[in-house]
């Protein structure tokens, strides 16, 4: 029985890890193998790039900001998601390629057209089969950002980055409806991890429901 691939996206402050952690006790619990990982990220070499492009000590193309994003997804997507989803394993990622639309596309403003050719070259054959999208208004995001320590070179962009990559992240969902589910991230974390766990539950029965 092939996987699943559920991402988890959003900009910084919406509070992905946290709920990141419960989705995965949800899935341990109905007794699935899962795979916690995260983007950009998720293997030693991939870790490497993560540090190059989250704190690059001398200037970085935006050129060079997308390329590095997807050799670090290609090498995850090779070493790590691929033979997971392969195994049967559930692959449970913060942030995927959505991230680069609404990153480095709607903040940094590099052509769609150039995104989605890396897309289909790196991971044509891996597409996330759910994509929760924590949303917050960026004021309220970033007020719960403040006082976390040293910041990385996204941290340290302006409110109006901000707004632009979660405008992206909105207009995507709003394009595809069957992948993504919108989780409004201002109400109660109760009330957050009630909604997700609903999206959590329909998908593993839809899984149980394909399996042969
Ligand atoms: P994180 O701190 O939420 O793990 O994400 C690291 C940063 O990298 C975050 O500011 C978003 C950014 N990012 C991109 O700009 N493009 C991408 O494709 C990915 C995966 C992350």
């Amino acid at each position: 029985m092939p996987g699943c691939f559920i991402t988890l996206e959003g900009i910084e402050g919406v509070g992905k890890s946290t709920n990141l952690a419960a989705m995965a006790e949800q899935l341990r619990r109905a007794n699935l193998s899962v795979v916690v990982t995260r983007e950009p990220g998720g293997t030693p070499l991939a870790e490497e790039l993560r540090r190059v492009v989250l704190h690059a000590g001398e200037p970085l193309s935006e050129t060079a900001e997308l390329l590095l994003m997807f050799a670090a997804r290609s090498i995850h997507v090779e070493q790590l998601i691929r033979p997971a989803l392969a195994r049967g394993d559930w692959v449970l990622c913060d942030r995927f390629t959505d991230a680069t639309r609404a990153y480095q596309g709607g903040g940094r403003g590099q052509a769609a057209a150039r995104i989605e050719t890396l897309a289909e070259w790196v991971h044509d054959d891996v597409q996330p089969d759910l994509t929760v999208l924590l949303d917050a208004p960026v004021e309220v995001a970033l007020a719960r950002t403040r006082g976390r320590g040293s910041e990385d070179r996204f941290e340290r962009e302006t409110h109006a980055f901000f707004e632009r990559v979660r405008a992206s992240y909105l207009a995507q969902a709003r394009r595809e409806p069957g992948r993504f589910v919108v989780v409004d991230a201002t109400a109660s974390l109760e009330e957050v991890q009630k909604q997700l766990a609903i999206h959590v539950e329909k998908l593993i029965l839809n899984h149980m429901n394909k399996s042969p």
